[in-house]
């Protein structure tokens, strides 16, 4: 009988598409989840190793309306839900000590990544295209050595970048009717609403876990490093109403919203604002 960590070590040591996409059985026990392992990295099959993000250019939302740039862009979004799922298998063996109610969360969040995964890469497909046809990144992955509890982890990928997912999304939806591919809109529409599901969950926990006394602002903060910061958890335009939905207070909607938005990858202000902290990746969004 597979456990909870059998089920993630297969999935991330497997070095094929299917392994990743596979769903767990239902009621898989969390039996013996033995010590952290903390995997520097996937098995991948050859056609997704990651690459330098300089060598995966995606095309901005504006190429949208044509099928030969948007599929580039369906592409990056399948190897975001990818890095998903691995992340959350990570996590799983990870932190093994980590609450029952918290690992059966992970898991739950894993099980949307792989439906994700598999939607998008079925417009891929739609498109006459397969996943591993254009280079894909490791951004996700790159930043995983830096975490090193649950509430970490949870802070960066819930509360920072499915959060800042809730902006990706809504405005890719956008540019997918704009550019009249109703199909992925509806897709991209879906993976919105669990998304809000996602931060919500990071979000009691980080409610659960923050010492007391201290906002849920501050907290978070104190849980996520450099590069990870406010800008990273919003995109350029910034809708409130997903993260109502997600269940955050006022206050930390009201602070996000006011956070400088610097992340522009293409201009010059990032190149300074790497200088001034003097190290770091960025992040480069695919919106
Ligand atoms: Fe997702
Ligand atoms: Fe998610």
């Amino acid at each position: 009988m597979p456990t909870l960590r059998t089920f993630a070590l297969t999935l991330l040591t497997t070095p094929t598409l299917e392994a990743r996409l596979i769903a767990p059985p239902r009621g898989l026990p969390d039996d013996g989840p033995g010590p952290p392992l903390r995997l520097a990295e996937p098995a991948r099959p050859a056609n997704l190793m990651p690459v330098h993000v300089r060598r995966s250019r995606v095309p901005a939302l504006s190429a949208w309306g044509n099928p030969a740039l948007r599929v580039r862009i369906l592409h990056a979004l399948a190897n975001h839900e990818l890095q998903a799922v691995e992340l959350y298998a990570w996590a799983l063996l990870a932190f093994p000590d980590a609450p029952s109610e918290l690992r059966a969360d992970l898991l739950s969040v894993l099980v949307d990544e792989q439906r994700h995964t598999r939607m998008y890469v079925a417009r891929v497909e739609a498109h006459g295209r397969a996943f591993g046809d254009f280079p894909v990144t490791d951004y996700f992955w790159a930043k995983a050595p830096s975490i090193t509890t649950p509430l970490q982890f949870l802070c960066a990928m819930a509360l920072t970048w499915e959060n800042a997912n809730l902006d990706h999304t809504t405005e890719t939806a956008a540019a997918a009717r704009a550019g009249g591919d109703e199909a992925s809109a509806a897709v991209i529409d879906k993976v919105h609403a669990d998304e809000v599901r996602h931060v919500a969950i990071g979000w009691k926990w980080l409610a659960r876990l923050k010492p007391d006394g201290m906002t849920m602002w501050d907290a978070w903060q104190a849980n996520v490093a450099w590069p990870l910061r406010p800008a990273l958890a919003r995109g350029r335009r910034f809708h409130a109403a997903g993260r109502v939905a997600a269940g955050m207070d006022p206050a930390f909607i009201a602070a996000l919203e006011a956070a400088d938005n610097d992340l522009d990858v293409r201009g010059a202000g990032l190149e300074a604002l790497r200088a001034r902290r003097g190290s770091g990746d960025d992040a480069v969004s695919t919106s």
